[in-house]
């Protein structure tokens, strides 16, 4: 026998052994385990690929099946492609192979987001979604080289809101593949479980997440973290002591009490250290009040409390990463709907810095509500606000849902934003903020200002306008999310439903903050 036959005989000893394991192991199925692996596109080579150290680590297990498998069962995986193989590992019953596209895709200019990221994200949420499908209750993941992606891929990509059905997706668990870098891996689950606290407020029903709710939700989740964190569930007595007119205008159209809330996580060693503030618009049903809004489509406005589930849900992340910052988190929270007791067009109201407001357009309800938000997150002397608004339909014609749309004073601020948004993937693009659009919602026949712009043109920039005459600090950015509230399929890691973006951007803007003087 020669060398190379006495292998032979060896590896196919091998593999018998491995088969009969597996059909042992079937008996048992409901506690699979599953794998995802990576493999990249060959440079230059069309129909080659590279397999990920994971991957290459399986494969030399089981004698180079895995690659003697991709090689038979079809053309290269190219991005975005997948496979599945059974039977493959004793330990593995089910390894899904996912294509990951060049292994030098990096941060890419003209897209500004890094495709490397973008791509594991994307990969490993549909190899951890194609196991989930097959009831597979605990997956491995390969990290591909960057495990923080990796998490974050599995995570978003398991998300099903699937609360009040009676069948449910299978829970699945998930652990670290093949790599040491568990820093980044359970960094990329703080992400990823942000933005699915976000997801999971925005799209449950308004009958369930009212004001009350939404607070109460919070606190609990801040619950375990008391020594650092205060919730303040504010009352409409404490709302009418403010003297928060525009907010309590658009609330007392409701039955539904308007709540307040007002977080303070203090997470910076120097005590004395100004507060990021951020600022979210809670309105957790928007019929439109008096200006009612048409019916199709109008169950898409239980996630109008989108901009205060993400900051919240951002400052719930950031709490538990013990980010050495000092966050305070505001969100003004009420339905906006039509009653007797509703605000009508026309009418006028003082917010709590004392301009008047004529409410032209009852449904333009989101920049009163933030008016008032925005003067009390003034009293902290904060260091910068941010506030994050499902504020205009013309936000979304504007830029779709490729990415937010930012209106800033401070070319600091968005630079932050901007660079943040790059290695998260959840991208913010930079909107004017002329005089222009000011004149349009200073020109009112009755008060100091309109709460609708004199021309239909350009509704994204009047509403930020409007939002800026309420602002004096020096580092203040507007995130008007309308566009990025709910996904199709155009964001590939998340399944179709209310988005939770751009919760991830706003921990790593924070975070990136925190690691400044
Ligand atoms: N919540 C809406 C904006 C919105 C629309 C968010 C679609 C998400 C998806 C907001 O309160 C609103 O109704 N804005 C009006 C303003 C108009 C009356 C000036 C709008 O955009 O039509
Ligand atoms: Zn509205
Ligand atoms: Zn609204």
């Amino acid at each position: 026998m020669t060398m190379f036959t006495l292998k032979r005989a060896l590896l196919t000893a091998a593999r018998i052994k491995q088969c009969r394991f597996f059909s042992a192991s079937q008996n048992n199925w409901n506690n699979r385990k599953g794998l995802v692996l990576g493999v990249y596109e060959k440079e230059g080579e069309t129909d080659s690929f590279d397999l990920t150290t994971a991957a290459r680590s399986l494969d030399d297990a089981v004698s180079g099946k895995l690659s003697e498998l991709l090689k038979i069962s079809g053309p290269a995986l190219k991005k975005g492609k997948n496979r599945i193989f059974y039977g493959l590992h004793e330990d593995f019953p089910c390894v899904a192979v996912v294509g990951l596209g060049k292994n030098n895709a990096g941060v890419c200019g003209s897209e500004n987001w890094d495709t490397g990221k973008e791509n594991i994200r994307a990969a490993l949420s549909a190899g951890c979604r194609l196991l989930q499908d097959l009831e597979v209750s605990h997956v491995e993941v390969d990290a591909c080289g960057d495990a923080q992606a990796a998490a974050e891929g599995a995570v978003l990509g398991l998300f099903q809101y699937d609360l009040l059905k009676t069948k449910k997706k299978t829970k699945v668990t998930t652990q670290l593949h093949g790599s040491d870098d568990v820093a980044g891996w359970e960094k990329g689950i703080l992400y990823g479980e942000g933005q699915n606290l976000a997801r999971l407020l925005m799209e449950g029903p308004a009958n369930l997440i009212t004001p009350t709710a939404f607070a109460d939700t919070i606190e609990e989740k801040l619950a375990p973290y008391r020594e650092r964190v205060t919730v303040h569930k504010r009352s409409q007595g404490w709302i009418e002591e403010q003297q928060m007119g525009a907010f309590l205008s658009v609330s007392k159209g409701s039955e539904e009490p308007p709540v307040f809330l007002e977080l303070h996580y203090n997470g910076s060693p120097d005590k004395t250290q100004a507060p990021l503030l951020l600022v979210g618009k809670g309105i957790t049903f928007d019929s439109g009040g008096i200006s009612l809004k048409p019916p199709s489509g109008m169950d898409a406005m239980r996630a109008d409390m989108g901009g205060a589930a993400t900051v919240c849900a951002a400052l719930v992340t950031a709490v538990a990463l013990k980010l050495p910052i000092n966050i305070i988190g505001l969100a003004p929270l009420c339905e906006n709907m039509p009653s007797g007791k509703a605000s009508k067009p026309g009418d006028v109201v003082t917010a709590k810095n004392g301009k008047t407001i004529q409410v032209d357009n009852t449904d333009a309800e989101g920049r009163l509500v933030l008016a008032d938000a925005l003067c009390y997150a003034h009293t902290f002397s904060p260091r910068a606000i941010v506030n994050a608004a499902t504020l205009t339909g013309a936000m979304d014609v504007a830029l779709g849902s490729a990415a937010t749309g930012v209106f800033s004073n401070s070319d600091w601020l968005w630079e932050r934003l901007h660079q943040a948004s790059v290695v998260t993937g959840d991208r913010v693009w930079r909107m004017p903020l002329f005089q222009h659009y000011t004149r349009q919602v200073t020109d009112s026949q009755l008060a100091d200002l309109n709460n609708v712009g004199s021309s239909r043109s350009g509704g994204a920039c009047t509403a930020a306008a409007f939002l800026r005459e309420f602002v004096t600090a020096p580092h203040w950015a507007h995130l008007d999310i309308a566009g990025v509230m709910g996904n199709k399929d155009e964001v590939p890691y998340l399944r179709k439903g209310m988005s939770g973006r751009p919760t991830r951007t706003l921990v790593e803007f924070a975070a990136r903050l925190a690691q400044e003087a």
